[in-house]
């Protein structure tokens, strides 16, 4: 397969707007794809001369050909608790994501939300994502199936959670330890899956929960570890009286030997300088959610403070408190909360952060995050005329770097006109059951 289209791939972190040297773009390019890997991108008739005489050419010019995007953290049983008005944190979580996520206990349930899941990830233009599931390993069973029988690269994991929670989501730390390691067993790096031991967060864990986790990520050091850290001034204050030998909140997850370098956490806003250098020194990365840090009226995160200090940070949707799947719409609140701090995100990095950064933030960018021969072939075509507002905006554009901030700014799924997942093209491939109403 010959994917021709205006190819983008960033090799390296961009500096600003006149980075040129960290990204590749072919004006007339194309990707050279076989099975599930890639063989080739660059200018086209350079790649074409690559190919076999008789090769099917998906030909999507004007468009643009970039790597697939990445999400690093999401919850898959709040699929149907996006837009859940009024609450901060704590209060959200108990009136409406508690009462969702018991759903996930009937497996039917759980399969039929997890396909719908994927599927949007997919018209959103996400091709790998980091998810929570819920407590029942029956949740995490519809997660990794729908995403095999996809082809996608997932990540994902069963929270792990025995207090402050309704009794229907509590497990206990002998369950959770086993539910886990079985699961991890079974589904870590099977095909395309990963694993992520998922301690909710500090508040929905016993000291002997921890204990657990620790456990678990001693005894299974190649798996993700995420959590929720320093998201809402409220949870901060119940969390660190929970634990009053920690100096502070980061300390919590410290003492438990959970962070390292495959350690995600989620939000990060009112961390102070010795919790970030110690996200620096661990290597684990904080987890930036624009959009659902402007609805639940969490925060801003500080990302000029995790670059001073030289932690490690990715972006996320954080759906269901994230309200769209769209990591361009994303990229777009995350530029606003920059602005309000008067912090600048150039576009070049958005699109970086979006593929090469989050893969990065993974440890997969060999495999994910840019279109080098051996890479993955997960990859989106995104129009950037999609809207009539758009393609009016776009008649005045002089060039990619503006393109791209229209694309950032006004896109969404309408603009993602075809997904790539291992090779095969998706787009037509979306069968959306029936929706459970839930009602
Ligand atoms: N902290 C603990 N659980 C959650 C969750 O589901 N969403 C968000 N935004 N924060 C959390
Ligand atoms: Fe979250």
């Amino acid at each position: 397969l010959l994917i021709r289209g205006r190819v983008l791939t960033f090799v390296n972190e961009p500096s600003g707007v006149d980075d040129t040297a960290s990204y590749r773009f072919f004006e007339d390019g194309a990707v050279l794809v076989r099975g599930a890997a890639i063989v080739a991108s660059g200018d086209y008739d350079r790649v074409k001369s690559l190919a076999a005489a008789d090769v099917t050419i998906d030909d999507h010019r004007p468009n643009l050909v970039l790597p697939g995007l990445i999400d690093t953290h999401l919850h898959f049983p709040q699929t149907q608790a996006i837009a859940s008005y009024g609450a901060q944190l704590l209060e959200w979580l108990n009136t409406y994501v508690f009462v969702e996520e018991q759903k996930f206990a009937d497996p039917l349930y759980a399969a039929s939300i997890a396909s719908r899941f994927m599927d949007e990830l997919l018209s959103n233009g996400t091709t790998t994502a980091v998810a929570y599931c819920s407590v029942h390993p029956e949740s995490v069973e519809a997660y990794f199936m729908a995403a095999e029988e996809r082809g996608m690269r997932m990540i994902g994991g069963k929270v792990l959670m025995d207090r402050n929670a309704p009794e229907a989501l509590r497990d206990n730390p002998q369950r959770s330890y086993d539910e886990t390691t079985r699961l991890i067993t079974k589904w870590h790096n099977r095909g395309r899956a990963h694993y992520a031991i998922s301690p909710r967060f500090a508040i929905t864990s016993t000291p002997e929960q921890m204990e657990v986790s620790r456990t678990l990520v001693a005894e299974n050091p190649d798996c993700y570890v995420q959590t929720h850290l320093s998201e809402n001034k409220d949870e901060i204050a119940f969390a660190t009286s929970l634990y009053p030998d920690a100096v502070d909140y980061t300390d919590i997850y410290a003492r438990y030997g959970l962070l390292g370098d495959k350690t995600l956490l989620g939000h990060c806003i009112y961390l102070d300088d010795r919790e970030i250098s110690v996200l620096a020194e661990t290597g684990a990365v904080g987890v930036f959610c624009p959009t659902s840090n402007l609805f639940l009226g969490s925060g801003l995160f500080d990302r000029d403070r995790f670059d001073r200090i030289g932690a490690r940070w990715s972006v996320a949707t954080d759906v269901g408190a994230g309200t769209s799947f769209s990591m361009l719409e994303t990229m777009d609140e995350a530029y606003k909360v920059l602005q309000l701090q008067g912090q600048r995100l150039s576009p070049l990095n958005s699109f970086y952060r979006m593929t090469l950064g989050n893969a990065r933030a993974l440890g997969l960018d060999d495999r994910i995050g840019s279109l080098h021969a051996g890479a993955d072939a997960d990859i989106v075509v995104l129009d950037s005329c999609a809207k009539p507002a758009m393609e009016l905006r776009m008649r005045t554009v002089k060039s990619l770097v503006e393109e791209l901030f229209i694309l950032q700014t006004m896109a969404d799924d309408r603009c993602v006109a075809e997904v790539y997942v291992a090779g095969n093209a998706m787009k037509g491939k979306a069968r959306p059951e029936a929706a459970p109403t839930g009602r």
